[in-house]
């Protein structure tokens, strides 16, 4: 159902990003537990057809809203429909994408587009659900961050940067939050099997191991099982990438820089 101003009857879900990958997950499996949702990505047809058919097989109300939120006009109009949407109860701000190679040969305006997605939208969007969310004493915002924001590597370093400002975002309001019902998740996934890496035009198959991959079904059940079973705030999925994060934060700097420059090595 394309219809903006469709009344909702159910809790609401918005996900931004729904129209592939992890996003379109997120918002199968909130339909699966019940939830209405509101689509967001720039593919109208894409998302019109996800909507439809969730609506169809879980009874539930979907919407479309198209949008680049990348650009501030519809970035803020998405803002301000979800602050006067009385039913909003989670937000998943997920969209996003990479880039591969260095800073100094990729166009400027495409490293400005990705820190407007991954930190103007998720903090405008936040802001605008946030103040609801206090006065009704329950809501959730799952923010799509990532492994990276643990680390810095060549050929992904506005990626790491943004990723880092999305997981230290969810962990400040956390604090922030205690005691008023409402809820934030840094979602932060490794290496998942999306449209992500066909995007970048990055060979999957080339230096980065097989047994590494996550499916995103398992990827989004892990997060909205811990949104809704009281997880902590922080999520990475899969004990492979719990010891990897772990290693990071623990290993010396020499260590983590080699293992850098071979991951790295796809990007540039
Ligand atoms: N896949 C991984 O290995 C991995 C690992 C860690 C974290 N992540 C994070 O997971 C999130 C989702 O990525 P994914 O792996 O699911 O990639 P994906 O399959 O490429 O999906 C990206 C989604 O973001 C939307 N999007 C991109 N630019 C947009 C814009 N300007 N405005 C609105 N929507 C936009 C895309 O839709 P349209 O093209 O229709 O706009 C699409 O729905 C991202 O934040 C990514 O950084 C991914």
């Amino acid at each position: 159902m394309t219809n903006t101003n469709q009344a909702f009857s159910r809790p609401v879900a918005c996900v931004t990003g729904a129209s592939a990958g992890l996003g379109k997950v997120f918002a199968r499996q909130l339909a699966e537990r019940g939830f209405d949702l509101i689509l967001v990505a720039r593919d109208a047809e894409r998302l019109a057809a996800l909507a439809d058919e969730l609506s169809l097989q879980h009874g539930i109300t979907a919407v479309a809203h198209p949008a680049d939120l990348s650009r501030d006009e519809p970035m803020r109009a998405l803002a301000e429909r979800l602050s006067k949407e009385e039913r909003l109860m989670v937000l998943v701000n997920n969209a996003g994408f990479g880039t591969k190679g260095k800073l100094a040969t990729r166009p400027v305006g495409e490293q400005a587009t990705m820190l407007e997605l991954h930190v103007m939208a998720p903090m405008l969007l936040t802001r605008a659900v946030v103040p609801k969310m206090i006065e009704r004493r329950e809501g959730f915002v799952i923010t799509v961050a990532s492994v990276a924001s643990f680390t810095a590597s060549m050929g992904n370093v506005n990626y790491c940067a943004t990723k880092a400002y999305q997981r230290v975002f969810m962990e400040g309001l956390a604090m922030e939050l205690a005691g008023t019902g409402v809820r934030v998740q840094a979602l932060c996934p490794g290496f998942t099997h999306t449209e992500f890496h066909d995007r970048m035009q990055i060979d999957k198959t080339k230096g980065i191991p097989r047994w590494i991959w996550l499916s995103a079904d398992e990827v989004v059940k892990d997060s909205l099982d811990n949104a809704f079973g009281d997880g902590p705030v922080v999520v990475v999925p899969n004990w492979k990438y719990k010891g990897i994060v772990l290693m990071l934060r623990y290993m010396p700097l020499w260590l983590r820089r080699m293992m850098q420059e071979r991951y790295g090595r796809a990007r540039v």
